[in-house]
């Protein structure tokens, strides 16, 4: 199991803990049931309106979760934050290659991790 804290400077910081079952959920569903307020519009992957910044408790971990979605590449693509590079390189070693993600797709994995909000 993971924690994760959400922080922001528009909020006090939060940290959850990652309850069994929760690898199955997104940041923006945990972020949803704790009270978290993350921007989101789409929910589907589509708009970016859900960008957060997120990196590892444990700096030398770069895994940050799920690797990124088909939705995540075009829409982070779209707004500049990964390069083409970055994702033809995430293909060869199944390393996340972007601190930025999108919280309605993102899902957790057995990692503590810190969700940076508003992230724009
Ligand atoms: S809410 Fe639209 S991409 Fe996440």
């Amino acid at each position: 199991m993971a924690n994760i804290t959400f922080s922001s400077v528009l909020h006090k910081d939060k940290t959850v803990y990652a309850v069994a079952g929760s690898h199955k959920k997104t940041i923006l569903e945990i972020a949803k049931e704790s009270h978290v307020p993350i921007d989101f519009s789409c929910g589907d992957g589509q708009c970016g309106t859900c960008l957060v910044k997120v990196s590892s408790v444990k700096q030398r971990s770069k895994r940050m979760g799920h690797p990124l979605t088909e939705r995540e590449i075009a829409v982070l693509s779209e707004m500049g934050k990964i390069t083409k590079a970055q994702v033809e390189q995430m293909a060869i070693d199944d390393l996340v290659p972007s601190e930025w993600r999108l919280a309605c797709q993102m899902v957790m994995r057995d990692e503590d991790i810190i969700v940076e909000y508003p992230s724009r």
